[in-house]
């Protein structure tokens, strides 16, 4: 494990636990290419991998070879306008337009540790960017510099490894040492040139994450075909529609097995993630800031910093890709106190009462959720300025009195008597243009000139890129937060970003400006969480459009979805587990009929599929009918036993009722192998069906376990197939049997333990 660069055959290898990436330059030219990623090997000499011996690609012989080379060699900072005609990882015009560059390998260091990425915002303050982080010497990188002398511009390619992942982090970052301004009009985090041969005869798969508004995540799998395979968003956030994310795997790849290279970014900003599969059916995997509305004017001496890309390959199929991004951003990326430890279960009043509440109201509701041992309650949207809808307000960070009589001290004094906690919903970013903000600052919002801008959800986007806007909004946030004791914060966002514009840039500098969106988003995240280290925060966006790693460095938790009907959420939550672990993942109980889909689910079934995420609950608990109430002393008991489990575990997938269409089931399990959580969700009833083998997964071979069935499952047919003691091997084996259940929408939890 590490990284070793071999000086008799100029090679440099990139080594995780399982996995070998090796680096070559070629010989006269000094081109980067990549010459091996996959499972690990012995530090041979790889050279013959660059071909260059074969003809025609042999580049130094002559300019028509070198054309033939560039055209399918695995070049690993491939750069547009030199005979690479393939997606590349960078373009940049120089001061007379023109657009072609060309960067060759001039040096490079190997350092043990990872050293942190850094934004420049307009008024010269750096920003630490989310990254992995190496907190206790587990890291050692990669610094390889690449130049195009002709530009006078330099590129960093990073690369790290941890001595407890299979993931390689990559970044890159470019200096100007010319004395003219460039323009970057492209800047890819990541580039993976992989060999036809690579596959076999057959093609890969292309995995992908998509949905919209209340049906995020969804899993998509597809042959990738000649020509681009790609998932993007433009909005000025990672979006509802896609992930940046894509796998390529066999096709025969399942949970369980098979071969994956994956990619993820860290941010939360515009991207571009894709797979482009040549004439040669050559694959070259991208992944970075999308170029559309993006053009970095980079002037001498200075520098820009791309976003960390992840790449993981694997052969343990999708569980165990899964299993390096979770442990990934469990270790290395969320730095919150609260990361490991249980957080409070929450009853969010949003599908309560929507705007419509007042400190009595939610009194009373918190003082029904403290009996059933629910400890937070969240203040949702609607408690400032004049906001009784969506139409206004946003902006106006002043506490409506009317609602609140005595502010937020009155209700968190209150609550505080109950022993409740107090969480309140802040969209900061925002601002309503029926608002007294707007009304002072119209200029402050982001906007073309002469260009009525789009409103979306009745408000406009504030330009935090400018200092006075940001420290404006930062000031109002902090301030709420030193008024009352607030244990919590919800920070939404709900709706993109258009019509670009800001009053700061000259011409030269608006194309800076997505980029810089998302910038100050972690400048303000990251002083908030300076200045209130103790502060729980839960990233949102209309549901979850924000759902990124980059926010994970911010906050623990992120809400997953508006939509909480629990049979949604199967494919919901299942989508967001390929990459993100399940104590990111905020799910709460909602009531049923589900606002949102109209579908009628058993309480039970509800409460099962939340407690696989940060457990809460977001209904009226005074209004809900009383078994209801009184199955949730139940649930949040059964949260606080296994939460550990569903926290701290190992995920695996039994079964996905996206395939199964009559079931689905799920595990944790401990990393010590000693407990799992085993989740079994009968979506319909089957007719004239028999029992089910459910085979289990992660458990020690060796060790014998027994199987209790918990909460409120089928207890009397249970008791009549429980198996008794069993060894891991074999439930992992033979499995054990689950009876099928009366009625569509039904649950079953087990705990499994060592005895
Ligand atoms: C977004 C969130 C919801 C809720 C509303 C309030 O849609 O996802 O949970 O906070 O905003 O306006």
């Amino acid at each position: 494990m590490g990284i070793y660069f071999d000086e008799e055959s100029r090679l440099f290898f990139i080594e995780t636990k399982s996995t070998t990436m090796c680096l070559a330059v070629t010989d006269t030219e000094g081109f980067l290419n990549n010459v091996y990623y996959g499972a690990k090997i012995q530090r041979d000499n790889l050279r013959y991998l660059l071909r260059t011996g074969v003809g025609p690609f042999v580049p130094s012989v002559n300019e028509r070879d070198r054309g033939s080379y560039l055209d399918c060699a695995r070049m690993e900072f491939p750069s547009s306008g030199v005979g690479d005609y393939r997606p590349s990882s960078v373009t940049i015009a120089d001061c007379a337009g023109h657009d072609s560059s060309q960067f060759l390998y001039e040096s490079h260091r190997i350092y043990k540790g990872k050293e942190c990425l850094y934004a420049k915002l307009p008024e010269g303050s750096n920003v630490r960017m989310p990254a992995t982080f190496d907190g206790e010497g587990k890291a050692e990188t990669l610094e390889i510099t690449l130049s195009d002398d002709v530009l006078g511009i330099k590129a960093l390619l990073s690369y790290s490894v941890f001595d407890d992942s299979d993931a390689i982090l990559k970044s890159v970052k470019l200096v100007n040492d010319s004395d003219s301004t460039v323009i970057i009009e492209k800047l890819m985090s990541s580039c993976l040139d992989l060999d036809k041969g690579v596959w076999g005869e057959q093609t890969p798969d292309a995995v992908t994450l998509s949905g919209t508004w209340a049906r995020e995540r969804r899993i998509d799998r597809r042959p990738l075909q000649r020509g681009t395979t790609e998932v993007y968003s433009t909005r000025g956030e990672t979006s509802h529609q896609f992930q940046p994310f894509m796998a390529l795997c066999d096709r025969n790849t399942d949970d369980a097995t098979g071969r994956i290279y994956a990619q993820t970014l860290i941010w939360s900003g515009n991207f571009i993630c894709g797979s482009s599969m040549d004439q040669f059916d050559n694959i070259r995997s991208y992944i970075g800031i999308n170029p559309e509305h993006f053009k970095w004017n980079l002037k001498p001496g200075e520098s820009f910093q791309a976003p960390e890309a992840v790449l993981v390959y694997t052969e343990d199929g999708f569980d165990g890709m899964s299993h390096i991004f979770h442990d990934l951003f469990r270790d290395h990326l969320i730095r919150s106190p609260y990361l490991h430890k249980e957080r409070p279960v929450l009853i969010n009043n949003w599908e309560a009462t929507y705007f419509d509440f007042n400190t009595e109201k939610l009194l009373s509701i918190a003082s029904e959720a403290k009996k059933c041992g629910i400890e937070m309650l969240v203040m949702d949207d609607g408690w400032f300025g004049k906001r009784s809808d969506d139409n206004s307000s946003l902006g106006d960070w002043v506490v409506n009195e009317d609602k609140l009589p005595g502010g937020l001290k009155a209700l968190s004094d209150g609550l505080e008597k109950m022993g409740m906690k107090f969480g309140i919903w802040f969209e900061p970013e925002m601002v309503s243009p029926d608002s007294d903000l707007y009304l002072a600052h119209p200029d402050w919002a982001i906007a073309v000139p002469g260009r009525k801008p789009c409103k979306m959800r009745n408000q406009y986007v504030l330009d935090i890129t400018r200092s006075e806007v940001r420290d404006h909004v930062y000031k109002c946030v902090s301030d709420i937060l030193k008024s009352a004791k607030i244990s919590y914060v919800k920070w939404d966002m709900n709706r993109q970003l258009c019509d670009l514009g800001s009053t700061q840039f000259d011409p030269e500098s608006m194309g800076r400006l997505s980029y810089l969106y998302t910038i100050s988003v972690y400048d303000l995240q990251g002083r908030l969480l300076e200045e209130f280290p103790d502060l729980l925060l839960e990233n949102c966006s209309g549901g979850g459009a924000r759902y990124d790693a980059g926010m994970l460095f911010y906050s623990p938790q992120i809400w997953c979805s508006d939509d909480t009907d629990a049979y949604e959420r199967l494919s919901i939550q299942a989508g967001t587990e390929m990459l993100y672990p399940l104590s990111t993942m905020g799910a709460h109980v909602s009531a049923s009929p589900n606002h949102i889909t109209g579908r009628v689910m058993p309480f039970d079934v509800r409460g099962a599929v939340a407690l696989s995420g940060t457990f809460g609950y977001e209904l009226d608990i005074t209004k809900i009918p009383e078994e209801e109430r009184e199955a949730i002393p139940g649930q949040v008991e059964l949260y606080h036993r296994y939460g550990e489990i569903v926290r701290e575990g190992d995920y695996f997938r039994i079964a996905r009722e996206a395939e199964t269409v009559y079931f689905d089931a799920w595990m944790s399990v401990l990393k010590d192998k000693s407990k799992a959580l085993l989740t079994y969700i009968q979506c319909k009833a089957y007719p004239n069906g028999k029992a089910r083998v459910i085979r289990l997964k992660g458990l020690d071979p060796d060790s014998s376990y027994e199987i209790k069935l918990i909460g409120t499952g089928e207890k009397k047919t249970w008791e009549a197939i429980s198996p008794g003691a069993l060894s891991g091997k074999t439930l992992m084996n033979a499995g054990i049997i689950v009876p099928l259940l009366p009625g569509d929408y039904a649950q079953m939890m087990f705990e499994i333990s060592t005895i």
